[in-house]
């Protein structure tokens, strides 16, 4: 076989291989494995119910109209769904203007965690997924603690 003929059908070869690594990624977004919109959405409502419900934390949603809480739980769906591989744009706030002036303290951000932990236990988050359900939450602490 001539020699430029076999670089040519080597290298189609080489792009075909690359084309079927692209459209078929190893793992599955974190979206798809947590369960997609579905779980995404309860977990928030839960989530967001225990803030409010909590000793401390309770004090962020005193006299909170109930339409502005669902607007906040719907752009945290939006929020988690975008930044875990899942088909939605966040049209929200940044996390820092939306939090801004809340005066966040250490102790309530180790309270929330706590909470997010016990959400995600109630409806049996896989290890794995909890474990980046966690990271990706965790990520935000620097922007929302303000004290
Ligand atoms: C201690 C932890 C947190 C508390 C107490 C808290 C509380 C609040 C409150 C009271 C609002 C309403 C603000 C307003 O209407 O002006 C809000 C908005 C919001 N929060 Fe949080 N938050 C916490 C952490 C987080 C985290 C970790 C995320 C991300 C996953 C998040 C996502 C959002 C979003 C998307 C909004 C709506 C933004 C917008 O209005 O444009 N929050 N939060």
């Amino acid at each position: 076989m001539n020699k430029s003929i076999m670089v040519v059908i080597f290298s189609v070869q080489i792009s075909l291989t690359c084309m079927s690594i692209q459209a078929k990624p190893v793992v599955d977004s974190l979206y798809k494995r947590l369960g997609r919109y579905t779980a995404i959405s309860a977990v928030v409502d839960d989530l967001v119910e225990r803030l409010a419900n909590n000793k401390q934390l309770g004090r962020f949603y005193v006299h909170r109209g109930v339409d502005g809480v669902a607007r906040e739980k719907q752009l945290t769906k939006d929020f988690i769904t975008a930044n875990t591989g899942g088909p939605l744009y966040y049209t929200g706030r940044e996390m820092k203007l939306a939090h801004a002036g809340m005066r966040m303290s250490k102790s309530d951000w180790k309270i929330f965690m706590g909470l997010l932990n016990e959400t995600l236990n109630k409806f049996n988050i896989p290890s794995q997924e909890k474990k980046e359900v966690i990271v990706l939450i965790d990520s935000q602490r620097d922007v929302i603690v303000e004290q």
